[in-house]
């Protein structure tokens, strides 16, 4: 099975999409769950983690807004050798320095004579498990953000729809899910739809943002 895997990964992979989490979704979740200030993301077939410590590494670049909160990152595979890997967080050369700016590198990761290490601050944040997106889910169980990139292009159709079932019972009422470039939920499920202004994330089919929300009870109420 391991060798039909494709593990392919780099950190900030579509650089854009995690510009739209940063400027988009990370501001609405810090006012949304401000009264909890408790945040849980899914990194679905995280690899080597390079997904999960680039998440890790937005948190930690937003230090003000996220202070005093408490931010849990599961990155998931089904491959055991990459989860090793992912929980060592330590990267050669040629793999750190894909995606990262020198800046970044030097920041958030140490170089030891294994390779180049993330930092405790980012290490604090990530928690790895091998699990098999088409099994029951990880705990905990209600995500606000799920990533799940490159990952469902090799499945077939069937097993796509059941996966998308899983990712949907995971995904919280409100919360944002973000496929790969060139992946959509779209002739796939329809438990989850296309947000209508950011292209590449997805939320709930039923999901209705508080201002339309708002617009559909007073039309309601005649
Ligand atoms: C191409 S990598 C993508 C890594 C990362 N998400 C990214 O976009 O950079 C795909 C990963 O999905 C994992 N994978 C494949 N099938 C899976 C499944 N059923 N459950 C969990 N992970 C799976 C593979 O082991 C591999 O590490």
């Amino acid at each position: 099975m391991e060798a039909l895997l494709n593990n392919e990964t780099y950190f900030f992979r579509d650089r854009a999409m995690f510009d739209l989490l940063a400027d988009h979704v990370l501001p609405e979740l810090s006012r949304t769950r401000a009264s909890t200030r408790t945040l849980a993301v899914w990194s679905v077939g995280c690899s080597t983690g390079q997904e999960a410590l680039s998440l890790a590494m937005l948190f930690a670049e937003q230090e003000a807004r996220w202070s005093g909160w408490t931010i849990n990152i599961l990155g998931t595979d089904v491959s055991e050798p990459v989860i090793a890997n992912a929980r060592a967080a330590c990267y050669t050369p040629f793999q750190i320095q894909r995606g990262l700016a020198v800046g970044q590198m030097v920041k958030w990761f140490d170089e030891t004579p294994q390779g180049w290490r993330a930092r405790e601050k980012l290490r604090r944040m990530v928690r790895f498990e091998k699990h098999n997106l088409l099994d029951p889910l990880p705990n905990p169980c209600s995500f606000d953000i799920v990533l799940c990139r490159n990952v469902l292009l090799y499945f077939d159709d069937a097993t796509r729809t059941r996966a998308f079932g899983r990712v949907a019972s995971a995904l919280a009422p409100d919360g944002w899910l973000m496929l790969g470039a060139g992946e959509t939920t779209i002739g796939q499920t329809d438990r989850i739809a296309p947000d209508r202004t950011l292209r590449g994330l997805y939320r709930h089919a039923s999901f209705e943002p508080a201002e339309q929300r708002s617009c559909s009870s007073r039309r309601a109420a005649g």
